[in-house]
Protein backbone atom coordinates (compact mmCIF):
# COMPACT_ATOMS: atom_id res chain seq x y z
CA UNK A 1 0.00 0.00 0.00
CA UNK A 2 1.10 3.79 -1.19
CA UNK A 3 3.13 4.73 2.49
CA UNK A 4 2.92 8.80 1.06
CA UNK A 5 1.11 10.86 -1.11
CA UNK A 6 3.71 12.88 -3.46
CA UNK A 7 1.44 15.82 -2.40
CA UNK A 8 2.23 15.49 1.58
CA UNK A 9 6.36 15.30 1.12
CA UNK A 10 5.70 19.62 1.12
CA UNK A 11 5.30 19.53 4.86
CA UNK A 12 7.53 16.83 5.70
CA UNK A 13 11.12 17.54 5.44
CA UNK A 14 13.31 15.66 7.54
CA UNK A 15 11.03 12.07 7.13
CA UNK A 16 11.60 9.19 5.34
CA UNK A 17 9.20 8.59 2.67
CA UNK A 18 8.09 5.47 0.40
CA UNK A 19 7.11 6.85 -3.05
CA UNK A 20 4.83 5.24 -5.13
CA UNK A 21 4.37 6.76 -9.09
CA UNK A 22 5.36 7.93 -12.23
CA UNK A 23 8.73 9.22 -13.86
CA UNK A 24 7.14 12.31 -15.36
CA UNK A 25 10.56 13.87 -16.25
CA UNK A 26 14.06 12.76 -15.64
CA UNK A 27 16.80 15.25 -15.95
CA UNK A 28 20.14 14.05 -16.52
CA UNK A 29 22.98 16.82 -15.55
CA UNK A 30 25.95 14.37 -15.63
CA UNK A 31 26.80 14.40 -11.98
CA UNK A 32 23.18 14.81 -10.54
CA UNK A 33 20.27 13.47 -12.00
CA UNK A 34 16.92 15.02 -10.74
CA UNK A 35 13.47 12.48 -11.10
CA UNK A 36 10.10 14.34 -11.71
CA UNK A 37 8.08 11.60 -9.37
CA UNK A 38 4.08 12.16 -10.06
CA UNK A 39 1.59 10.04 -8.51
CA UNK A 40 -2.52 11.24 -8.55
CA UNK A 41 -1.93 13.95 -5.95
CA UNK A 42 1.32 15.81 -7.46
CA UNK A 43 4.50 15.84 -8.53
CA UNK A 44 7.92 16.48 -6.33
CA UNK A 45 11.79 16.68 -7.38
CA UNK A 46 13.69 13.82 -6.28
CA UNK A 47 17.55 13.45 -6.41
CA UNK A 48 20.51 11.44 -7.01
CA UNK A 49 24.11 11.01 -8.20
CA UNK A 50 27.26 8.88 -7.76
CA UNK A 51 27.15 10.11 -3.95
CA UNK A 52 23.57 7.96 -4.16
CA UNK A 53 25.72 5.01 -4.85
CA UNK A 54 26.25 2.34 -7.44
CA UNK A 55 22.69 1.02 -7.60
CA UNK A 56 20.51 4.30 -7.32
CA UNK A 57 22.67 6.14 -9.54
CA UNK A 58 22.29 3.24 -12.51
CA UNK A 59 18.57 3.36 -12.00
CA UNK A 60 18.46 6.39 -12.10
CA UNK A 61 20.30 6.73 -15.60
CA UNK A 62 18.09 3.35 -16.89
CA UNK A 63 14.28 5.11 -16.10
CA UNK A 64 12.19 6.77 -18.54
CA UNK A 65 9.16 8.96 -18.49
CA UNK A 66 6.14 6.59 -17.20
CA UNK A 67 7.65 4.20 -16.07
CA UNK A 68 6.31 2.68 -12.44
CA UNK A 69 8.36 3.11 -9.56
CA UNK A 70 9.09 3.02 -5.97
CA UNK A 71 11.11 5.59 -4.45
CA UNK A 72 12.23 5.85 -1.47
CA UNK A 73 14.89 8.69 0.42
CA UNK A 74 14.93 11.26 2.63
CA UNK A 75 12.57 14.90 2.51
CA UNK A 76 14.85 17.92 2.66
CA UNK A 77 14.46 21.34 2.55
CA UNK A 78 15.94 23.32 -0.44
CA UNK A 79 17.92 26.06 0.08
CA UNK A 80 16.10 29.54 -0.60
CA UNK A 81 17.36 29.73 -4.34
CA UNK A 82 16.41 26.86 -5.67
CA UNK A 83 12.60 26.48 -4.22
CA UNK A 84 10.40 26.30 -7.38
CA UNK A 85 7.44 28.54 -6.50
CA UNK A 86 5.27 27.01 -9.50
CA UNK A 87 4.85 23.94 -7.74
CA UNK A 88 3.09 23.21 -4.00
CA UNK A 89 6.12 20.99 -3.40
CA UNK A 90 8.48 23.36 -4.65
CA UNK A 91 10.14 24.00 -0.98
CA UNK A 92 11.92 20.70 -0.95
CA UNK A 93 12.97 17.68 -2.71
CA UNK A 94 13.68 14.04 -2.01
CA UNK A 95 17.52 12.58 -1.67
CA UNK A 96 16.87 8.99 -3.07
CA UNK A 97 17.82 5.87 -1.18
CA UNK A 98 16.47 3.45 -3.46
CA UNK A 99 14.56 3.40 -6.65
CA UNK A 100 12.40 0.24 -7.60
CA UNK A 101 11.24 -0.19 -11.20
CA UNK A 102 7.79 -1.88 -10.59
CA UNK A 103 7.06 -1.28 -14.23
CA UNK A 104 8.73 -0.08 -17.26
CA UNK A 105 6.36 2.13 -20.01
CA UNK A 106 6.66 2.69 -24.05
CA UNK A 107 7.12 6.08 -25.03
CA UNK A 108 3.64 7.80 -24.50
CA UNK A 109 1.80 8.69 -27.94
CA UNK A 110 1.84 12.26 -26.33
CA UNK A 111 2.66 14.91 -23.50
CA UNK A 112 1.06 14.44 -20.18
CA UNK A 113 2.67 17.62 -19.11
CA UNK A 114 0.75 20.82 -19.46
CA UNK A 115 -3.20 21.48 -20.29
CA UNK A 116 -3.30 19.39 -23.35
CA UNK A 117 -5.83 21.42 -25.14
CA UNK A 118 -3.84 21.58 -28.52
CA UNK A 119 -3.28 17.63 -28.88
CA UNK A 120 -5.18 16.09 -31.33
CA UNK A 121 -8.68 14.85 -29.62
CA UNK A 122 -8.38 11.74 -31.79
CA UNK A 123 -4.50 10.83 -30.35
CA UNK A 124 -6.11 11.82 -26.52
CA UNK A 125 -9.15 9.33 -26.76
CA UNK A 126 -7.53 6.35 -28.46
CA UNK A 127 -5.09 6.25 -24.96
CA UNK A 128 -7.23 7.88 -22.45
CA UNK A 129 -5.75 6.16 -19.51
CA UNK A 130 -2.62 7.70 -20.61
CA UNK A 131 -4.09 11.03 -21.04
CA UNK A 132 -6.10 10.99 -18.00
CA UNK A 133 -2.92 10.93 -15.87
CA UNK A 134 -2.31 14.50 -16.84
CA UNK A 135 -2.81 17.28 -13.95
CA UNK A 136 -6.22 19.06 -15.52
CA UNK A 137 -8.23 15.46 -15.86
CA UNK A 138 -7.34 13.88 -12.88
CA UNK A 139 -8.27 17.16 -10.99
CA UNK A 140 -11.66 17.20 -13.40
CA UNK A 141 -12.06 13.73 -11.84
CA UNK A 142 -11.30 14.65 -8.05
CA UNK A 143 -14.35 17.60 -8.77
CA UNK A 144 -16.60 15.88 -10.65
CA UNK A 145 -16.59 13.09 -7.32
CA UNK A 146 -16.19 15.61 -5.00
CA UNK A 147 -19.28 17.30 -6.32
CA UNK A 148 -21.34 13.83 -7.04
CA UNK A 149 -19.88 13.21 -2.97
CA UNK A 150 -21.49 17.05 -2.08
CA UNK A 151 -25.00 16.44 -4.16
CA UNK A 152 -25.21 12.86 -2.48
CA UNK A 153 -24.82 13.85 1.24
CA UNK A 154 -26.97 17.26 0.66
CA UNK A 155 -29.87 14.84 -0.32
CA UNK A 156 -29.58 12.58 2.01
CA UNK A 157 -29.53 15.04 5.05
CA UNK A 158 -32.83 16.40 3.25
CA UNK A 159 -34.56 12.75 3.16
CA UNK A 160 -33.60 11.52 -0.24
CA UNK A 161 -33.36 7.87 -1.03
CA UNK A 162 -31.20 7.27 -4.22
CA UNK A 163 -32.79 4.19 -5.87
CA UNK A 164 -31.05 2.41 -9.20
CA UNK A 165 -33.31 2.42 -11.86
CA UNK A 166 -33.49 -0.21 -14.63
CA UNK A 167 -30.68 0.44 -17.59
CA UNK A 168 -32.00 -2.94 -19.97
CA UNK A 169 -35.72 -1.46 -20.51
CA UNK A 170 -38.22 0.13 -23.07
CA UNK A 171 -38.05 3.19 -24.60
CA UNK A 172 -38.91 6.52 -23.33
CA UNK A 173 -40.08 9.09 -25.59
CA UNK A 174 -37.97 11.77 -24.48
CA UNK A 175 -37.44 13.33 -27.90
CA UNK A 176 -34.13 11.68 -29.41
CA UNK A 177 -33.48 8.26 -30.71
CA UNK A 178 -33.02 4.97 -28.51
CA UNK A 179 -30.56 2.39 -28.12
CA UNK A 180 -31.31 -0.98 -28.37
CA UNK A 181 -30.30 -3.93 -26.98
CA UNK A 182 -31.83 -7.22 -29.30
CA UNK A 183 -33.54 -10.02 -27.25
CA UNK A 184 -31.92 -13.21 -27.08
CA UNK A 185 -34.70 -15.19 -25.70
CA UNK A 186 -37.38 -13.00 -27.44
CA UNK A 187 -36.50 -13.08 -31.02
CA UNK A 188 -37.87 -10.12 -32.58
CA UNK A 189 -38.39 -7.75 -30.05
CA UNK A 190 -35.59 -5.09 -28.36
CA UNK A 191 -35.29 -3.56 -25.05
CA UNK A 192 -33.89 -0.24 -25.10
CA UNK A 193 -31.74 1.82 -22.80
CA UNK A 194 -33.48 4.75 -20.58
CA UNK A 195 -32.92 8.40 -22.52
CA UNK A 196 -33.22 9.23 -18.81
CA UNK A 197 -34.97 7.50 -15.67
CA UNK A 198 -38.01 9.42 -15.94
CA UNK A 199 -41.09 6.93 -15.97
CA UNK A 200 -38.99 4.66 -13.40
CA UNK A 201 -38.87 8.01 -10.94
CA UNK A 202 -42.65 8.49 -11.56
CA UNK A 203 -43.22 4.93 -10.71
CA UNK A 204 -41.27 5.11 -7.75
CA UNK A 205 -43.15 8.24 -6.49
CA UNK A 206 -46.46 5.89 -6.73
CA UNK A 207 -44.45 3.53 -4.96
CA UNK A 208 -44.43 5.79 -2.10
CA UNK A 209 -40.50 6.64 -1.71
CA UNK A 210 -41.64 9.89 -1.82
CA UNK A 211 -38.04 11.71 -2.45
CA UNK A 212 -35.96 10.06 -4.92
CA UNK A 213 -32.81 10.76 -6.51
CA UNK A 214 -30.34 9.01 -8.50
CA UNK A 215 -26.92 10.09 -10.48
CA UNK A 216 -28.24 8.33 -13.21
CA UNK A 217 -26.60 7.05 -16.81
CA UNK A 218 -28.76 8.32 -19.99
CA UNK A 219 -28.36 7.01 -23.43
CA UNK A 220 -29.72 8.99 -26.28
CA UNK A 221 -29.10 8.30 -29.84
CA UNK A 222 -28.65 11.55 -31.15
CA UNK A 223 -25.53 13.69 -32.63
CA UNK A 224 -22.69 14.54 -30.52
CA UNK A 225 -22.06 18.26 -30.05
CA UNK A 226 -19.08 20.03 -27.41
CA UNK A 227 -22.40 19.83 -24.80
CA UNK A 228 -24.19 16.40 -25.93
CA UNK A 229 -23.20 13.00 -25.21
CA UNK A 230 -24.67 9.94 -26.58
CA UNK A 231 -23.95 8.43 -22.59
CA UNK A 232 -24.17 11.42 -20.46
CA UNK A 233 -25.39 11.76 -16.29
CA UNK A 234 -27.69 13.18 -15.19
CA UNK A 235 -28.75 14.21 -11.14
CA UNK A 236 -32.28 12.77 -11.55
CA UNK A 237 -34.52 14.04 -8.94
CA UNK A 238 -38.33 13.48 -7.73
CA UNK A 239 -40.15 14.43 -5.00
CA UNK A 240 -44.26 13.77 -3.82
CA UNK A 241 -46.33 16.52 -2.47
CA UNK A 242 -44.69 19.10 -3.94
CA UNK A 243 -45.81 21.84 -6.47
CA UNK A 244 -43.14 24.24 -8.64
CA UNK A 245 -41.98 26.36 -5.78
CA UNK A 246 -40.43 23.69 -3.62
CA UNK A 247 -38.81 21.38 -6.32
CA UNK A 248 -37.18 24.65 -8.21
CA UNK A 249 -36.41 26.21 -4.28
CA UNK A 250 -34.68 22.94 -2.81
CA UNK A 251 -32.47 22.83 -6.36
CA UNK A 252 -31.72 26.54 -6.50
CA UNK A 253 -30.20 26.09 -2.91
CA UNK A 254 -28.33 22.44 -3.33
CA UNK A 255 -26.75 24.65 -6.58
CA UNK A 256 -25.91 27.65 -4.35
CA UNK A 257 -24.54 25.12 -1.66
CA UNK A 258 -22.37 23.03 -3.82
CA UNK A 259 -21.08 26.22 -5.40
CA UNK A 260 -20.33 27.57 -2.10
CA UNK A 261 -18.70 24.78 -0.83
CA UNK A 262 -16.27 23.22 -3.96
CA UNK A 263 -15.87 26.39 -5.84
CA UNK A 264 -15.50 29.25 -3.49
CA UNK A 265 -13.85 31.22 -6.27
CA UNK A 266 -17.10 31.10 -8.17
CA UNK A 267 -19.39 33.85 -7.67
CA UNK A 268 -22.67 33.79 -9.30
CA UNK A 269 -24.39 37.36 -10.36
CA UNK A 270 -27.52 37.13 -9.16
CA UNK A 271 -29.65 35.15 -6.25
CA UNK A 272 -32.28 34.01 -6.10
CA UNK A 273 -31.74 33.00 -9.52
CA UNK A 274 -33.59 35.20 -11.49
CA UNK A 275 -36.70 33.99 -13.48
CA UNK A 276 -38.27 34.44 -16.76
CA UNK A 277 -40.73 33.30 -19.09
CA UNK A 278 -40.19 31.57 -21.95
CA UNK A 279 -41.72 34.67 -24.26
CA UNK A 280 -39.37 36.80 -22.74
CA UNK A 281 -36.94 34.65 -23.15
CA UNK A 282 -37.09 34.48 -26.33
CA UNK A 283 -38.19 38.04 -27.39
CA UNK A 284 -34.95 39.31 -25.26
CA UNK A 285 -32.17 37.06 -26.02
CA UNK A 286 -33.90 35.20 -28.70
CA UNK A 287 -32.82 31.44 -26.72
CA UNK A 288 -34.89 29.79 -24.15
CA UNK A 289 -31.47 29.19 -22.65
CA UNK A 290 -30.08 32.88 -22.60
CA UNK A 291 -26.14 34.04 -21.19
CA UNK A 292 -27.15 36.13 -18.85
CA UNK A 293 -23.72 37.28 -17.74
CA UNK A 294 -23.25 41.15 -17.41
CA UNK A 295 -19.34 40.18 -17.46
CA UNK A 296 -18.53 37.35 -20.06
CA UNK A 297 -14.33 37.38 -19.76
CA UNK A 298 -14.90 36.50 -16.19
CA UNK A 299 -14.24 32.82 -15.94
CA UNK A 300 -15.42 32.60 -12.04
CA UNK A 301 -18.95 34.51 -13.22
CA UNK A 302 -21.81 32.39 -13.43
CA UNK A 303 -25.33 33.46 -14.03
CA UNK A 304 -27.70 30.98 -13.02
CA UNK A 305 -31.84 31.53 -14.52
CA UNK A 306 -34.96 29.93 -14.62
CA UNK A 307 -37.31 29.34 -17.80
CA UNK A 308 -40.57 29.09 -17.35
CA UNK A 309 -43.83 29.07 -18.33
CA UNK A 310 -43.12 27.00 -22.13
CA UNK A 311 -45.92 25.87 -24.44
CA UNK A 312 -46.55 22.65 -23.62
CA UNK A 313 -47.68 21.76 -27.12
CA UNK A 314 -46.42 22.48 -30.75
CA UNK A 315 -47.24 21.34 -34.19
CA UNK A 316 -45.31 18.51 -35.11
CA UNK A 317 -44.59 19.64 -38.47
CA UNK A 318 -42.06 22.32 -36.17
CA UNK A 319 -39.80 19.73 -35.43
CA UNK A 320 -38.44 16.02 -36.57
CA UNK A 321 -41.97 14.31 -37.51
CA UNK A 322 -40.19 11.13 -36.88
CA UNK A 323 -39.27 11.46 -33.35
CA UNK A 324 -42.24 11.35 -31.36
CA UNK A 325 -44.10 8.95 -33.76
CA UNK A 326 -46.84 11.03 -34.31
CA UNK A 327 -48.38 11.88 -38.25
CA UNK A 328 -47.39 15.29 -39.35
CA UNK A 329 -49.88 18.20 -38.64
CA UNK A 330 -50.03 16.88 -35.58
CA UNK A 331 -49.15 18.51 -31.93
CA UNK A 332 -46.46 17.42 -30.10
CA UNK A 333 -45.50 18.02 -26.82
CA UNK A 334 -41.95 20.50 -26.46
CA UNK A 335 -40.46 19.09 -23.26
CA UNK A 336 -41.99 16.64 -21.15
CA UNK A 337 -44.97 14.27 -22.19
CA UNK A 338 -45.74 13.55 -18.45
CA UNK A 339 -45.63 17.24 -17.17
CA UNK A 340 -48.84 18.83 -15.78
CA UNK A 341 -50.22 21.53 -17.44
CA UNK A 342 -50.81 25.27 -15.31
CA UNK A 343 -53.27 24.45 -12.80
CA UNK A 344 -55.52 27.03 -14.95
CA UNK A 345 -54.90 25.13 -17.92
CA UNK A 346 -56.01 21.98 -16.88
CA UNK A 347 -59.61 22.51 -18.29
CA UNK A 348 -58.44 23.36 -21.88
CA UNK A 349 -55.84 20.24 -21.89
CA UNK A 350 -59.35 18.35 -20.19
CA UNK A 351 -61.29 19.64 -23.03
CA UNK A 352 -58.48 19.42 -25.76
CA UNK A 353 -59.34 22.97 -26.93
CA UNK A 354 -56.60 26.13 -27.15
CA UNK A 355 -53.87 23.30 -27.60
CA UNK A 356 -51.28 26.14 -29.20
CA UNK A 357 -52.45 28.51 -25.88
CA UNK A 358 -51.41 25.38 -23.39
CA UNK A 359 -48.51 26.60 -20.56
CA UNK A 360 -47.08 23.81 -19.20
CA UNK A 361 -45.67 23.46 -15.50
CA UNK A 362 -41.92 23.02 -17.08
CA UNK A 363 -38.90 25.22 -15.52
CA UNK A 364 -35.52 24.97 -17.24
CA UNK A 365 -32.42 25.96 -15.41
CA UNK A 366 -29.81 27.76 -17.47
CA UNK A 367 -26.34 28.51 -16.49
CA UNK A 368 -24.09 31.13 -18.54
CA UNK A 369 -26.17 30.25 -22.01
CA UNK A 370 -26.35 26.25 -21.37
CA UNK A 371 -29.28 24.72 -20.57
CA UNK A 372 -27.98 22.28 -17.33
CA UNK A 373 -31.06 21.25 -16.04
CA UNK A 374 -35.11 20.70 -16.72
CA UNK A 375 -37.84 19.25 -14.90
CA UNK A 376 -41.68 19.71 -14.09
CA UNK A 377 -44.73 18.86 -12.00
CA UNK A 378 -46.08 15.93 -13.67
CA UNK A 379 -49.72 14.74 -14.45
CA UNK A 380 -50.56 12.61 -11.56
CA UNK A 381 -53.96 12.03 -12.59
CA UNK A 382 -54.37 9.38 -15.32
CA UNK A 383 -57.24 10.85 -17.20
CA UNK A 384 -54.76 14.03 -17.68
CA UNK A 385 -52.12 12.05 -18.96
CA UNK A 386 -54.32 10.29 -21.36
CA UNK A 387 -55.33 13.44 -22.78
CA UNK A 388 -51.88 14.23 -23.63
CA UNK A 389 -51.27 11.54 -25.84
CA UNK A 390 -54.67 11.71 -27.35
CA UNK A 391 -53.82 15.30 -28.72
CA UNK A 392 -50.86 13.96 -30.18
CA UNK A 393 -52.82 11.83 -32.00
CA UNK A 394 -52.43 8.48 -30.36
CA UNK A 395 -55.48 6.00 -30.60
CA UNK A 396 -56.12 4.41 -27.59
CA UNK A 397 -54.64 1.14 -28.65
CA UNK A 398 -51.45 2.61 -29.01
CA UNK A 399 -51.83 4.65 -25.79
CA UNK A 400 -52.23 1.38 -23.70
CA UNK A 401 -49.47 -0.33 -25.66
CA UNK A 402 -47.06 2.42 -24.73
CA UNK A 403 -47.96 3.73 -21.63
CA UNK A 404 -50.79 1.62 -20.04
CA UNK A 405 -48.28 0.78 -17.02
CA UNK A 406 -47.81 4.77 -16.57
CA UNK A 407 -51.91 5.50 -16.49
CA UNK A 408 -51.81 1.80 -14.63
CA UNK A 409 -49.49 3.22 -11.63
CA UNK A 410 -51.33 6.94 -11.63
CA UNK A 411 -54.33 5.04 -11.15
CA UNK A 412 -53.07 3.10 -7.91
CA UNK A 413 -53.26 6.24 -5.76
CA UNK A 414 -49.92 7.87 -7.14
CA UNK A 415 -49.38 11.35 -5.35
CA UNK A 416 -48.74 14.49 -6.46
CA UNK A 417 -45.15 14.80 -7.80
CA UNK A 418 -42.30 16.67 -9.86
CA UNK A 419 -38.62 16.91 -10.16
CA UNK A 420 -35.71 17.69 -12.57
CA UNK A 421 -32.62 16.20 -13.90
CA UNK A 422 -29.45 18.52 -14.26
CA UNK A 423 -26.73 17.27 -17.13
CA UNK A 424 -24.46 16.88 -14.69
CA UNK A 425 -21.48 17.04 -17.47
CA UNK A 426 -22.20 20.17 -18.18
CA UNK A 427 -22.68 21.77 -14.74
CA UNK A 428 -19.16 20.13 -14.70
CA UNK A 429 -18.07 21.62 -17.86
CA UNK A 430 -18.83 25.35 -16.74
CA UNK A 431 -17.81 24.86 -13.23
CA UNK A 432 -14.62 23.45 -14.30
CA UNK A 433 -14.13 26.31 -16.84
CA UNK A 434 -13.57 23.33 -19.91
CA UNK A 435 -14.66 24.19 -23.04
CA UNK A 436 -16.60 20.79 -23.59
CA UNK A 437 -18.37 17.87 -21.91
CA UNK A 438 -15.69 15.16 -22.87
CA UNK A 439 -13.22 17.18 -20.50
CA UNK A 440 -15.01 16.17 -17.53
CA UNK A 441 -15.98 12.51 -18.50
CA UNK A 442 -13.64 9.53 -17.89
CA UNK A 443 -14.24 7.78 -21.26
CA UNK A 444 -16.24 9.86 -23.46
CA UNK A 445 -17.12 9.24 -27.04
CA UNK A 446 -15.67 11.18 -29.86
CA UNK A 447 -17.75 13.85 -31.95
CA UNK A 448 -18.76 10.78 -34.26
CA UNK A 449 -19.94 8.72 -31.77
CA UNK A 450 -17.20 6.43 -30.92
CA UNK A 451 -15.03 4.57 -28.54
CA UNK A 452 -11.47 4.87 -30.08
CA UNK A 453 -9.98 2.80 -27.59
CA UNK A 454 -12.27 -0.18 -27.15
CA UNK A 455 -13.34 0.53 -31.57
CA UNK A 456 -16.66 0.66 -30.72
CA UNK A 457 -18.96 0.28 -31.95
CA UNK A 458 -17.86 -3.05 -33.38
CA UNK A 459 -18.97 -6.18 -35.54
CA UNK A 460 -21.06 -9.50 -34.00
CA UNK A 461 -19.61 -12.60 -34.67
CA UNK A 462 -22.26 -14.80 -36.54
CA UNK A 463 -22.72 -16.95 -33.96
CA UNK A 464 -23.72 -13.83 -31.68
CA UNK A 465 -25.68 -12.33 -34.41
CA UNK A 466 -27.70 -15.82 -34.51
CA UNK A 467 -28.48 -16.28 -31.31
CA UNK A 468 -29.85 -12.22 -31.31
CA UNK A 469 -31.54 -13.52 -34.46
CA UNK A 470 -30.38 -10.84 -36.69
CA UNK A 471 -29.45 -10.53 -40.76
CA UNK A 472 -27.53 -7.74 -40.91
CA UNK A 473 -27.91 -6.37 -43.94
CA UNK A 474 -24.80 -6.57 -46.31
CA UNK A 475 -24.78 -3.54 -47.95
CA UNK A 476 -24.61 -0.95 -44.72
CA UNK A 477 -26.29 2.34 -45.56
CA UNK A 478 -24.38 5.45 -43.97
CA UNK A 479 -25.95 8.85 -43.70
P1 LIG B 1 -33.97 16.64 -20.35
O1 LIG B 1 -34.15 15.81 -21.57
O2 LIG B 1 -34.15 18.12 -20.47
O3 LIG B 1 -34.99 16.18 -19.22
O4 LIG B 1 -32.54 16.31 -19.73
C1 LIG B 1 -32.12 16.95 -18.53
C2 LIG B 1 -30.77 17.60 -18.74
O5 LIG B 1 -29.82 16.66 -19.20
C3 LIG B 1 -28.86 17.30 -20.03
N1 LIG B 1 -28.75 16.58 -21.31
C4 LIG B 1 -27.60 16.14 -21.86
N2 LIG B 1 -26.34 16.25 -21.44
C5 LIG B 1 -25.37 15.67 -22.20
N3 LIG B 1 -25.61 15.00 -23.35
C6 LIG B 1 -26.88 14.86 -23.80
N4 LIG B 1 -27.11 14.17 -24.92
C7 LIG B 1 -27.94 15.45 -23.05
N5 LIG B 1 -29.28 15.52 -23.19
C8 LIG B 1 -29.75 16.20 -22.12
C9 LIG B 1 -29.28 18.73 -20.20
C10 LIG B 1 -30.75 18.69 -19.82
O6 LIG B 1 -31.17 19.91 -19.27
N6 LIG B 1 -36.64 13.33 -17.65
C11 LIG B 1 -36.43 14.76 -17.92
C12 LIG B 1 -36.16 15.53 -16.64
C13 LIG B 1 -37.38 15.73 -15.77
O7 LIG B 1 -38.40 16.24 -16.28
O8 LIG B 1 -37.27 15.45 -14.56
C14 LIG B 1 -35.22 14.90 -18.83
O9 LIG B 1 -34.50 13.97 -19.12
O10 LIG B 1 -28.56 19.55 -19.31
Amino acid sequence: MKQTWIADTALMAGSDVELYGWIDVRRDHGKVIFLDVRDRSGICQAVCGPWSGEDVYAQAQKVRGEWVVKITGLVKNRPEHLINKNIPTGAVEIEIKKIEVLNEAQTPPFEISGDGYQIGEDVRLRARYVDLRRARLARNLALRHKVIKYIRDYLDARGFYEVETPIITKSTPEGARDYVVPSRLYAGKFFALPQSPQQYKQLLMAAGVENYFQIARCFRDEDTRGDRQPEFTQMDLEMSFVDREDVMALNEALLIALVGGLFPEKKIQQVPFPRLTYAQAMEKYGTDRPDMREDKEDKNLLAFCWVIDFPFFEKVEQKDAARSGAAAEEWTFTHNPFSAPQAEHMPWLMNKERIGQILTTQYDVALNGFEIGGGSIRNHRPEALKKVFEIMGFSDERIEKNFGHMLAALASGAPPHGGIAWGLDRLLALLLNEPNIREVIAFPKTGDARDLMMDAPSELEEKQLGELHIDVKKEIKHD
